[in-house]
């Protein structure tokens, strides 16, 4: 009787630590292994002084090496795509060779590591871009609200130039080219931020694309670019390279909801679909205070999309198990317990405590909140 219990509470324990497992399992993506499905989310930390990557950067990404993929910061495909003070790039030749010290160093550690391509558009200020550069988006609609300058503080966003079809063609050019330069940096991929706010999505939505070319009006229309832009980069450096993040129901950096917004996203599930990236990411930030995506819309992507499907926003660790484990998405990614967390896979394996992040440090140059989280010895 009693062996008969104990070999019970043997197999619960046994199921129990299986059941828990999924977020820690090795998976894989395309044709990549990766070492459990932790994702790293996309995180601007504002560290790269002349938009250069640099060792520090390559100290931190390396620090959080035990995710199974690490999505960097957004990284300007162009030199009017830089908007933030101090965000990197990858159209240099000095970028490309620190990227690669940062892909390295994360390769050390087992994680594979993409590469966010972002373009910021119109959410920008030309004191953060270097001279000769422009502030580009699809008309000329300056976004609601401010920017914040180095030199200056808070600007209020500037109207930009309504891109020609010139500027479309050298865009989508500059992405497939960044595309290029992060394989050449050794990256295992790029991720198209079509989310909050920039460049991608401001074609899509109607409030930031009122052009009356073939990039505006209908939805097939504000959905040219990013189709394109996909298209380009799948073709420079294949569909198992790429991957593509989208917001449906954001409202960040001055992206109001309209009527339509839940089927033209869909139909965008679809395009995409045919399109074929790796993976498709998708934004909640109603942990954020922003409006919740409703869970038909993430139905909607994941029946629609067969490539694999990346939640974000909010997660905690229970929360990813059971959304894995009920087959929501494929891979979950964190950002803020990141930050504030180098080791949070070992924390949350054997239920150590948290760390929480310092919103204060989140942009500020220097060392400080950035590598100097502790980590559990
Ligand atoms: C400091 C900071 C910077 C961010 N920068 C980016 C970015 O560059 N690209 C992006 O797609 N999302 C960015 N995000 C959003 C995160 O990727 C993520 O969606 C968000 O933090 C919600 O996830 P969490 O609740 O796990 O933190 C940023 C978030 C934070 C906190």
């Amino acid at each position: 009787m009693v062996k008969l219990r104990k070999m019970k509470l043997f197999l619960n324990h046994f199921f129990e630590e299986f059941a828990m497992s999924i977020l820690y399992t090795p998976t894989t993506l395309g044709p990549m292994v990766l070492q459990n499905r932790l994702v790293m989310a996309p995180m601007t930390r504002s560290r790269a002084p002349g938009n250069i990557p640099n060792a520090l950067m390559a100290e931190y990404y390396a620090q959080r090496g035990t995710a199974g993929l690490i999505i960097t910061e957004g990284t300007s495909s162009s030199p009017n795509g830089l908007g933030y003070p101090r965000i990197p790039g990858i159209f240099s030749a000095a970028q490309i060779e620190g990227w690669r010290a940062i892909s390295d160093a994360v390769h050390g550690k087992g994680a594979k590591i993409f590469m966010q391509l972002m373009h910021c558009g119109r959410i920008s200020h030309s004191l953060n871009m270097s001279v000769g550069s422009r502030v580009i988006a699809p008309s000329a609609v300056a976004a609601a609200g401010e920017m914040y300058t180095d030199a200056y503080g808070l600007k209020p966003f500037p109207v930009p130039d309504a891109m020609n079809g010139d500027d479309i063609r050298v865009a989508i050019i500059e992405y497939a080219n960044a595309a290029r330069n992060a394989v050449a940096a050794g990256f295992d991929g790029v991720e198209l931020h079509a989310a909050n706010g920039y460049l991608l999505e401001q074609f899509i939505r109607p409030n930031s694309n009122l052009r009356t070319d073939s990039y505006g009006g209908s939805l097939e229309n504000r959905a040219r670019f990013v189709l394109e832009v996909v298209d380009a980069v799948t073709g420079a450096i294949g569909r198992d390279r790429v991957g593509i993040r989208l917001s449906p129901f954001g409202v960040f950096n001055d992206m109001p909801l309209y009527d339509q917004i839940e089927e033209e996203y869909a139909w965008l599930a679809k395009q995409l679909n045919d399109a074929a990236p790796v993976y498709l990411h998708l934004v909640d930030h109603s942990s954020m205070g922003a409006p919740v995506v409703p869970e038909s819309m993430k139905a909607t992507f994941r029946h629609t999309f067969k490539g694999a499907l990346i939640l974000s926003g909010g997660y905690d660790a229970q929360r990813a198990e059971s959304d894995l484990a009920s087959g929501k998405c494929d891979l979950v990614a964190f950002g803020r317990s990141f930050i504030a967390n180098p080791d949070l896979v070992k924390r949350w394996k054997s239920g150590a405590p948290l760390n929480a992040p310092d919103m204060g440090t989140f942009y500020s140059p220097g060392p400080k909140g950035y590598i100097d989280y502790p980590v559990l010895l």
